[in-house]
């Protein structure tokens, strides 16, 4: 089974990653966002990503212009239907993704494969809900996706084999590593990072330091590459939240609860980098901490 076509939807930070990665690698991508507001900004956010990686010369103004050539923008599910993977990477909601893989069941042949870019969500409890778990694969990608070489393929119990080697060959494909991860919320990945982001911001309520002390502190102390309040804004704050709501209730330990002040920025729509405000703001040359 070959993959040629591929179907994005969403093109929010991770969807635009994802297809700006396969139409590099030359697969033939169409992207499906909500409304024509949506598929502008998605379309400037690829757009920004090829010029910066122009300018680090990773590709040349040709490779941008094919790459650029081989995407196309809708807002319709419809024009999903000839694709021989559709991946998708919108709002970390069982729901939401339950009715557009329902909507997809609707226009895609019968061969095509569903992938799900989910962080916390079992891939199970999507593929129960289509017409076809056996072709139901999850494609865990990492942000960003131009730059994390990890993809993590999740297979159920009724995920067929051909489908699974499809999905490691698409990734390889990508330029990327992937690893096999069991059905279980938070793969591999996220199963560590969360507790610990969501620990950062316990400590945080409780006093322990400044955000930019424990940011500093995890940078220089232990190499990460930013700081766990840094990373916070750099998922997503309100992508944080659902991630630890839905972890918390698959596994009901006190390590995936969501803090309050979490919840409290999300309702102030403190969405992280993103909304250019989190536990920064990004609306001057540098991030600046918010006071709390
Ligand atoms: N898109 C494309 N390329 C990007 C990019 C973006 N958004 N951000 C950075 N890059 C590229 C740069 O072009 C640069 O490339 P070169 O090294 O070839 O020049 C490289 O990445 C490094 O960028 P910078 O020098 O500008 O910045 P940096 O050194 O601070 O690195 C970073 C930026 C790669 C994001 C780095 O800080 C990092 O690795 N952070 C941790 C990211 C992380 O943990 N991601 C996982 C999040 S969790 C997740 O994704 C799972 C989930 O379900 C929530
Ligand atoms: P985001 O908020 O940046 O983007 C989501 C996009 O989906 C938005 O642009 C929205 O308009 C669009 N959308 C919503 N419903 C849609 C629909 N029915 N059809 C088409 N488009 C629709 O979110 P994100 O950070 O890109 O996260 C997307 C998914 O990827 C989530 O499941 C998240 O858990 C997962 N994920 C996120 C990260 C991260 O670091 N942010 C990393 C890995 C996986």
């Amino acid at each position: 089974m070959r993959i040629e076509t591929v179907g994005v939807v969403g093109c929010g930070l991770m969807g635009s990653g994802i297809a700006e990665v396969a139409a590099r690698a030359g697969y033939d991508v169409v992207v499906r966002e909500i409304d024509a507001g949506a598929v502008a900004a998605g379309r400037a956010r690829i757009e920004r990503s090829l010029a910066r990686a122009v300018e680090k010369e990773k590709i040349s103004t040709e490779d941008r212009a094919a790459a650029l050539g081989r995407l196309r923008f809708t807002t319709e599910v419809a024009d999903l239907g000839d694709r021989d993977l559709v991946v998708e990477a919108i709002v970390e909601d069982l729901d939401a993704k339950a009715q557009l893989f329902q909507a997809l069941d609707e226009v895609c042949g019968e061969s095509t494969i569903y992938a799900t870019n989910t962080s916390s969500l079992t891939v199970t409890d999507m593929a129960a809900r289509t017409g076809r778990p056996q072709r139901f694969v999850g494609l865990h990608f990492f942000n960003p996706v131009p730059v994390m070489k990890l993809v993590e393929v999740v297979r159920t119990i009724a995920t067929a084999d051909e489908v699974v080697e499809a999905a490691f060959a698409f990734a390889r494909g990508l330029g990327k590593e992937p690893i096999a991860a069991r059905d279980a919320s938070g793969f591999v990945v996220n199963l560590l990072l969360v507790p610990y982001m969501l620990d950062a911001i316990r400590q945080l309520e409780r006093g322990v330091a400044s955000i930019e002390d424990m940011d500093t502190a995890m940078v220089l102390g232990c190499g990460h590459p930013m700081g766990p309040f840094t990373l916070c804004d750099f998922v997503g704050l309100d992508t944080t939240w659902r991630i630890a709501e839905i972890m918390f209730d698959e596994y009901r330990e006190p390590r995936y609860a969501p803090p309050p002040l979490l919840k409290r920025m999300v309702a102030l729509g403190r969405h992280g980098r993103k909304a250019g405000k989190g536990f920064y703001d990004y609306s001057g040359p540098e991030p600046v901490p918010l006071p709390l």
